[in-house]
C-alpha cells in the first residue's frame, strides 16, 4: 500500500486570497465557512433542506435524507421538481429574461448568443420535437453532439418531459456508442451531422448509423444540421431537427418528477472492462450542482462562466449546463480544439468575450505551458477574476505557471476534485477563503465528510498516504450503476461497508488538506479522462493477430499518464511496426481516439505471478523505464524480464 501510494510532494508555498477578491467574495472568514462546513456535517438535514428551499419545487419534500436503503441514498423525498424549470423558467419568466445564458463561439469563428428567454423557447421547442417523435417520460435518449448550444438545449429538453439523457462523448467510436445505447436501453439518439474540429469537420452521424444499425428499439435518430457534410439517411427512422421544429408549438409545460426521478445517466470507466452507467437522480443533483458552482466559483452578477469541458463528461454536465444555469449565471461555450486556428485561440476567446471565470484541466494548462509563455501574453486577461482545474492532480510546477500566466497573480486557483460518482465537486479550495497550496484540492465542500483510511478502514494520522473515502451520504451522490445494484454496493461500498470509496488514493496534512495522488485501481487517467486498462486490453484482444495484452499507464509530462500495451500474439503471427500500427488503429476504433496507446510493446509471453496474475507493477516499472527494485521471485521466467526491457531499444 505505502509503495503504491507514496508521498512525493513536498509543498511549501501558500496562496492567502487576494484581498480585492476576498472583500467581495461570498465567503470571506474561516469562521464562516467553519460554520457553514460544520452545520453541513453535523446537522445535514437542517443544512440541505434550507439550501434545497431555494430551489423552486413543484411539490415540497417532506424528508430531506432517507438512508435506511443504505447504499442507495433517497433525498427531498416526496418532492416534484424539473431540471429544466429549475435552470430556466425561474430565470427566463422572471427578471433574468434578456440576460445571456449562453454565448456560444464555434470553431470557425461564428457567435451565437442565447438569452433566458430564447434559451427557455429553444428548449420548449425541441421537448415538443422529442414528444412529436414519440419521446417519453421514463424513456432514454442518448446524445452525441459537438458542442454547439443545441447539445445543452437537447439535455434541457430530455429533461423537461422527464426523459432521462445519456450524453456520449462525441470522441467515442462508434462500437462505444453502441455499448453504451444497448446498456442504457436508448430509444431514440440525438445527434448533429457533424462538428468542427482542428480546422475540419467531425462527421458524427455516420458513426450513429453504425451504432444503431440493427438496434429495432431505437426509433428516432434526430439531426440537428451543424456542419453541413453530406450524411446517409434512413427515411422512418431519422429526422432533421430544422425540419421538424417548424411544425411544434412553443410552449411545454416542464413534467413534475418525484425528486429521486433518474436525471441522467452517464457512462464512465472502472476497473472491469464493461463502462459503467452511473445514475444520477434529479432533486439532490441538482441542489449539488446548485451549490458547489454558487461557493466554489464564488459567483456574482455579470459573470461569464467558461468551463472547457465536453458536455459527454459529467464536468460539462454540472459546470456548463446544470450548475451555471441553475444559479441564472451565463456560461460561454466553445466548439472546437484550444489551439485552432493558432495556439492562442482559449486566451483570444477570454479576451474577446471578458470571460471572468475559466475552468478547465491540468492537461490542457500543461500543454499550454510548452506552447510557451509568449502566447497568453499577447492577450489580455485582465477580465479573469478566478482560475479552476479539474480530472486529475495538478503538479505544482502547472499550478505555478496558471497562477503566474494566466492568473497574473490576481486570479485565485480552485484545484476541484469529484468524480462522476459524486455529481458535484467534493473537494475544492473556496476561493474567498481557503489560503492555496499548488498540489492540493484543500478541503472538503459542504456535506462532505471526506478522510484518508487504511486497509482496515481506520483514520490514518496526518501525511500518511491510503484510500480517500467519504463516510456520508451527500445530495449529488450516485444512486447506483444502472443495471447493476450489485456492482454499484460491491465497488463502491463492498471494500469498507460503511463508506463510499472513491478509487483514489490521498493524504491528508497537518492543516487538513487533501493532496490527492491518483487511482489505486485498475483506471488510467490519459488526459484527464478516466479509462479501464481492462476495457482497453479486452479491445486488444478481439484483435484476430492477438494473443494477450496487458495494459498500464506510464508517466507523461503532458497527458498526466500515457497508454502503453504490452502484447502477445497468436502463433505464427510475427510482430512489426505494420501491425503496431494496425493495433494502435483497431483501439481507436473500438473505443475511441482517446484510447489509441502511445505505445506498444511486443513479447512472446507477458509475465505472470505463479497464480497467472499478470504483474502489472513490473510492466509500469518497465513502461517507465525504471529499474525494478521490487520482489521478482514469483516471475515465470526471467529471461522475459530481460527481453521486455530490452524491446524498442
Ligand atoms: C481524478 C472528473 C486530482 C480522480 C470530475 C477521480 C482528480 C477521477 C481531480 C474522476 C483533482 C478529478 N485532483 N485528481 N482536482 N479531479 N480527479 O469521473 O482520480 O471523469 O477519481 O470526473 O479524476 O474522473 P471523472
Amino acid at each position: 500500500m505505502s509503495q503504491q501510494i507514496d508521498n512525493v510532494l513536498h509543498e511549501n508555498r501558500h496562496f492567502p486570497p487576494a484581498r480585492e477578491f476576498q472583500s467581495r467574495a461570498r465567503l470571506s472568514t474561516e469562521e464562516a465557512y467553519q460554520r457553514m462546513y460544520r452545520e453541513s456535517i453535523d446537522h445535514p438535514e437542517r443544512f440541505w433542506g434550507r439550501i434545497a428551499r431555494e430551489l423552486p419545487w413543484m411539490q415540497p419534500f417532506e424528508k430531506v435524507l432517507d438512508w435506511s436503503g443504505a447504499p442507495f441514498a433517497q433525498w427531498f423525498t416526496g418532492g416534484r421538481i424539473n431540471a429544466s424549470a429549475v435552470c430556466l423558467d425561474q430565470h427566463a419568466l422572471g427578471r433574468r429574461a434578456d440576460q445571456r445564458a449562453i454565448v456560444w463561439e464555434g470553431e470557425p469563428g461564428e457567435t451565437r448568443t442565447l438569452t433566458y428567454a430564447e434559451l427557455h423557447l429553444e428548449v420548449c421547442r425541441f421537448a415538443n420535437v422529442l414528444k412529436a417523435r414519440g419521446v417519453k417520460k421514463g424513456d432514454r435518449v442518448a446524445i452525441y453532439m459537438p458542442m454547439i448550444p443545441e447539445a445543452a438545449v437537447a439535455m434541457l429538453a430530455c429533461a423537461r418531459i422527464g426523459a432521462a439523457h445519456s450524453v456520449v462523448f462525441g470522441g467515442f467510436s462508434a462500437h462505444a456508442l453502441r455499448e453504451r445505447i444497448v446498456d442504457g436501453g436508448c430509444t431514440a439518439v440525438i445527434t448533429a451531422d457533424g462538428g468542427w474540429r482542428r480546422g475540419q469537420v467531425l462527421p458524427l452521424k455516420p458513426q450513429v448509423d453504425e451504432a444503431v444499425e440493427g438496434l429495432h428499439e431505437v426509433h428516432t435518430v434526430l439531426v440537428v444540421k451543424r456542419a453541413g457534410n453530406r450524411v446517409e439517411w434512413r427515411d422512418r427512422r431519422d429526422a432533421w431537427y430544422h425540419e421538424m421544429v417548424a411544425d411544434v408549438s412553443t410552449e411545454c409545460a416542464p413534467e413534475p418528477m418525484d425528486s429521486e426521478d433518474l436525471l441522467f445517466l452517464l457512462y464512465t470507466s472502472g476497473s472491469t472492462g464493461k463502462p459503467k452507467g452511473i445514475v444520477h437522480t434529479t432533486g439532490g443533483y441538482l441542489v449539488g450542482a446548485y451549490l458547489s458552482t454558487q461557493f466554489v466559483f464564488d459567483l456574482r452578477e455579470g459573470d461569464l462562466f467558461w468551463c472547457t469541458a465536453d458536455v459527454g463528461w459529467v464536468t460539462g454536465h454540472s459546470y456548463i449546463v446544470y450548475g451555471p444555469l441553475s444559479n441564472g449565471a451565463t456560461i460561454l461555450m466553445y466548439e472546437g480544439a484550444p489551439t485552432t486556428p493558432d495556439a492562442g485561440r482559449f486566451w483570444d476567446i477570454i479576451d474577446r468575450h471578458k470571460v471572468t471565470i475559466f475552468y478547465t484541466a491540468p492537461t490542457a494548462i500543461r500543454t499550454f505551458m510548452r506552447l510557451g509563455d509568449d502566447v497568453p501574453r499577447k492577450y489580455d486577461l485582465s477580465s479573469l477574476r478566478l482560475l479552476g482545474s479539474v480530472g486529475e492532480p495538478i503538479n505544482p510546477e502547472a499550478w505555478m505557471w496558471y497562477h503566474r500566466e494566466i492568473g497574473r497573480q490576481r486570479c485565485p486557483i480552485v484545484d476541484t476534485w469529484w468524480q462522476t460518482e459524486t455529481g458535484s465537486i467534493a473537494i475544492t479550495p473556496l476561493p474567498g477563503v481557503t489560503v492555496t497550496q499548488p498540489g492540493s484540492a484543500t478541503r472538503p465542500f459542504f456535506g462532505i465528510d471526506a478522510a484518508v483510511v487504511d486497509d482496515k478502514g481506520h483514520d490514518l494520522p496526518a501525511d500518511q498516504g491510503g484510500y480517500l473515502v467519504i463516510k456520508k451520504p451527500w445530495p449529488s451522490m450516485l444512486r447506483g450503476i444502472w443495471g447493476n445494484p450489485d456492482r454499484y454496493r460491491e465497488g463502491y461500498w463492498g471494500k469498507y461497508g460503511n463508506m463510499y470509496f472513491a478509487g483514489d488514493g490521498a493524504r491528508r496534512d497537518e492543516k487538513g488538506y487533501f493532496w490527492i495522488l491518483g487511482r489505486v485501481d485498475d483506471v488510467l487517467n490519459v488526459a484527464g479522462h478516466r479509462l479501464s486498462t481492462m476495457e482497453i486490453e479486452s479491445a486488444l484482444v478481439s484483435h484476430e493477430k492477438v494473443a494477450e495484452a496487458a495494459i498500464v499507464g506510464r508517466p507523461d509530462e503532458v497527458m498526466g499518464q500515457a497508454i502503453v500495451a504490452f502484447v502477445s500474439v497468436v502463433k505464427g503471427v510475427v510482430p512489426d511496426d505494420a501491425l503496431r500500427e494496425a493495433l494502435k488503429e483497431h483501439v481507436a476504433h473500438e473505443i475511441g481516439k482517446l484510447a489509441r496507446p502511445a505505445e506498444i510493446r511486443f513479447s512472446d509471453a507477458l509475465p505472470k505471478t505463479r497464480s497467472g496474475k499478470i504483474m502489472r507493477r513490473l510492466l509500469r516499472d518497465i513502461a517507465a523505464g525504471v529499474e525494478t527494485t521490487g520482489d521478482t521471485s514469483t516471475i515465470e521466467d526471467f529471461a522475459l524480464l530481460a527481453k521486455l526491457r530490452g524491446d524498442e531499444e
